[in-house]
């Protein structure tokens, strides 16, 4: 992409720029894309009784102070799935939100053991989640891979069984990764765990330095061997951390308005997105919950162009971060960055 070209694009079109180029979204959590509707609709489907009396009544509860106060909800609002058709219902849901913000290559995490641990098989989740995938590309233009994380509130033991449990279903996910409570449950919590996935040929990632600090950052890193950091947001506190991320360009998968939802920053001018990229850190922008936080991918970009006063150039990097960033061959991301610098082409 020629950089006087980037240059000549005006700051006015520059929203409709951010959402008109192609992207890949690489943390998003299913579960965190059930919009209140969906919720209803499938407590009705399955005879749950929610603890909320209406739509309305749900979504103003989420006024979240920090990380667990959202959990909380996430995970009340998750008790509603039990059949593979919900599975496939909510991916689709996502799947069709995604598309209409030219996202192109999505690659979705999911909290298996939210649900087995009520009862509802590993096979019901994954089948229903992965035929969704499989039905995007053709009918949708999407392409989308499925990545399972373990909760790490709990025990290395139980990630442990839900790896046993996953295992016949191998094919359908392409990599594992960490979410939940943070502080008090440090990566090396799942050190084993991580290592027996990497010998299954699966990729690794893990949310490290969201709310916890950059030690939790490095032991992903050196104890898990991490491919990409999720959120990551808090090594700009550790210089010789913010050396290594740039020097081995371990990607972050960014979350702005999930930053700014669980008050991780005061404003969305206070996030942090600049001076990682003054320090050269492949970062990534991304919607984390978007049923939760207030905005899908477009509006992630949107606002936090807007707040943090980025460019085109900004805009050109982001995009080219996420394909880079991805779990993808090179003729696959090749052809993303084609489509991606016909796009700029088209507005310079
Ligand atoms: N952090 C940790 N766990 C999560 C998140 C998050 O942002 N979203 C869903 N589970
Ligand atoms: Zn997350």
């Amino acid at each position: 992409m020629n950089t006087d070209a980037l240059e000549r694009i005006s700051p006015i079109r520059l929203p409709d720029l951010l959402r008109r180029m192609p992207k890949a979204e690489l943390h998003i959590h299913i579960e965190g894309s059930l919009e209140p509707e969906l919720i209803f609709a499938l407590a009705a489907r399955n005879g749950v009784v929610l603890p909320y009396a209406s739509v309305d009544a749900l979504r103003q509860a989420y006024a979240f102070t920090n990380l667990q106060s959202f959990l909380d909800i996430y995970y009340a609002g998750a008790s509603v799935m039990l059949t593979e058709q919900d599975f496939f219902d909510m991916a689709w849901a996502y799947l069709e939100r995604a598309t209409a913000d030219n996202v192109v290559h999505a690659e979705i995490f999911f909290d298996p053991q939210t649900h087995t641990a009520r009862g509802v098989s590993m096979e019901t989740v994954i089948n229903g989640l992965h035929r969704a995938c499989a039905k995007a590309p053709g009918a949708l233009g999407i392409n989308a891979t499925l990545i399972m994380c373990f909760l790490r509130h709990l025990s290395e033991e139980e990630a442990f069984q839900t790896l046993e449990q996953a295992m016949p279903l191998r094919d359908k996910f392409i990599g594992v990764g960490l979410d939940s409570s943070e502080l008090g449950h440090p990566p090396e919590k799942f050190a084993r765990v991580f290592a027996r996935c990497r010998e299954l040929g699966l990729h690794l990632v893990a949310h490290a330095g969201e709310e916890g600090p950059p030690a939790y950052i490095w032991t992903a890193l050196d104890l898990l061997k991490v491919e990409r950091i999720d959120h990551g947001i808090q090594s700009v506190k550790d210089a010789a951390l913010m050396g290594r991320l740039a020097r081995d360009r371990i990607p972050l998968t960014v979350c702005p308005l999930s930053n700014l939802k669980l008050r991780v920053f005061p404003t969305l001018a206070d996030h942090n997105l600049g001076q990682l990229f003054d320090a050269g850190l492949v970062a990534t922008i991304n919607s984390d919950d978007p049923a939760y936080f207030g905005g899908y991918m477009n509006e992630n970009f949107v606002q936090t162009f807007a707040a943090i006063g980025l460019t085109a150039q900004h805009a050109y990097t982001l995009a080219n971060n996420s394909f880079t960033a991805s779990f993808i061959d090179d003729v696959q991301r090749r052809a993303y960055i084609d489509r991606l610098d016909a796009c700029f082409d088209s507005f310079a």
